[in-house]
């Protein structure tokens, strides 16, 4: 019976407040059996993608899905390609995009989460974790299904995008730009993204929310008020969109990254321009569309080969730095897509 050495990371401890890199994760090297059970494939994880909901998964509180066990391998979608199959519906060679976790190898059975890849020229496998992935997706229905971009969107809807340079964040923002052609005020953590967001995805506006003038920058670039606002962030930067959410005004709550090594959560104090504004601020998982995955992938693919959506990619080399990506992420590291490169696609990849 054949074996491979796998490398795993495995959550070792539930951490209280940041991620501590000396207790958090533990690296184990196990033996993974080669054979195969009926249908099931044996893949080799080529990336791995970094998404701060992580942080939510190691917390042993009631979720939109159960928290990572202790001693369990630390969950992830990847990309990752078939070296040996026992189904028919997947060949050796071929790529997948799959929820295996961070390990060097997994052994998978069809699921809904089981999906191929079909890549178009000129496009890499890793984007299929990124725009055309789950924070594309997110991007997506957060702006079409709670913010009701096609209702609102044009040249008189203005849009802020908190975490404008990140993954989800940088796809919202150009949607809302070059799809609905909304003025589109991003926000991130330094100039040098600001100045991204500009010149490169040519939003109106880029403001470092690091800035002293922040909250004075806000107000300035939004002279007719905040129409939708797709927040990724939470914290002071909502309290400040909500100071300027215009009358029925829309709140996208994708994600609050400020929050999530908090241990005492802390709630928005100006929740009261909802009611002034009749104004509505609502929650969603992206997980609840997945029905409409293919028409939402089919759009962004399009629009990836009009030059309506690009993306970056922020590349970490080999798993045992996973942990220290997810950090990053924290600290705002990365420009676009965070990702960890385990192996090489192989042209020869078959046990
Ligand atoms: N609802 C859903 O179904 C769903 C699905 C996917 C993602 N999300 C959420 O969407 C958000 C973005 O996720 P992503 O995967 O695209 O990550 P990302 O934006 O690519 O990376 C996270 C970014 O957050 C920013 N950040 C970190 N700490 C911050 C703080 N204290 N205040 C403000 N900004 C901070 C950093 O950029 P700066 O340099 O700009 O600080 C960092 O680059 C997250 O909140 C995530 O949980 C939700």
């Amino acid at each position: 019976m054949g074996a491979i050495q796998n490398t795993q990371i495995v959550l070792a401890e539930r951490p209280v407040g940041d991620i501590d890199l000396k207790k958090t994760f533990r690296t184990d090297k196990t033996s993974l059996s080669t054979e195969l059970g009926p249908n099931e494939i044996l893949v080799k994880v080529l990336f791995i993608s970094l998404d701060p909901a992580m942080r939510g998964w190691m917390r042993d509180v009631r979720s939109y899905i159960r928290p990572v066990r202790i001693n369990e391998v630390m969950r992830s979608a990847d990309v990752a390609q078939v070296i040996k199959s026992n189904n028919s519906d997947y060949k050796v060679g071929e790529l997948v995009r799959a929820t295996a976790g961070w390990q060097e190898y997994a052994v998978l059975q069809p699921s809904d989460d089981l999906v191929k890849i079909k890549a178009f020229p000129g496009v890499s496998p890793s984007t299929y974790l990124g725009v055309l992935g789950l924070t594309g997706l997110t991007a997506y229905f957060g702006l079409y299904e709670v913010g009701e971009i096609v209702k609102k969107g044009g040249p008189n809807c203005t849009v802020v995008v908190s975490g404008a340079a990140g993954a989800t964040g940088s796809v919202a923002a150009q949607i809302a730009k070059h799809v609905f052609g909304c003025r589109v005020i991003g926000i991130a953590g330094s100039q040098d993204k600001c100045d991204y967001l500009v010149n490169e995805l040519g939003l109106d506006v880029g403001l470092n929310y690091k800035s002293k003038t922040f909250f004075k920058e806000l107000s300035a670039a939004t002279p007719k008020l905040i129409d939708i606002f797709f927040d990724n962030t939470g914290g002071d930067i909502l309290d400040g969109c909500l100071r300027r959410i215009a009358f029925q005004g829309r709140i996208i709550v994708c994600g609050a990254i400020s929050t999530y090594n908090s241990v005492e959560p802390k709630g928005p104090a100006y929740y009261s321009a909802l009611i002034t504004q009749r104004a509505r601020m609502e929650g969603f998982i992206v997980f609840d569309y997945a029905k409409q995955y293919a028409k939402a992938t089919e759009d962004m693919s399009n629009w990836i080969k009009e030059g309506k959506l690009k993306s970056r990619e922020t590349v970490v080399q080999g798993i045992e730095n996973a942990p220290v990506a997810l950090v990053k992420l924290f600290n705002g590291d990365n420009t676009g897509k965070m990702l960890v490169k385990v192996a090489d696609e192989d042209s020869k990849s078959r046990l």
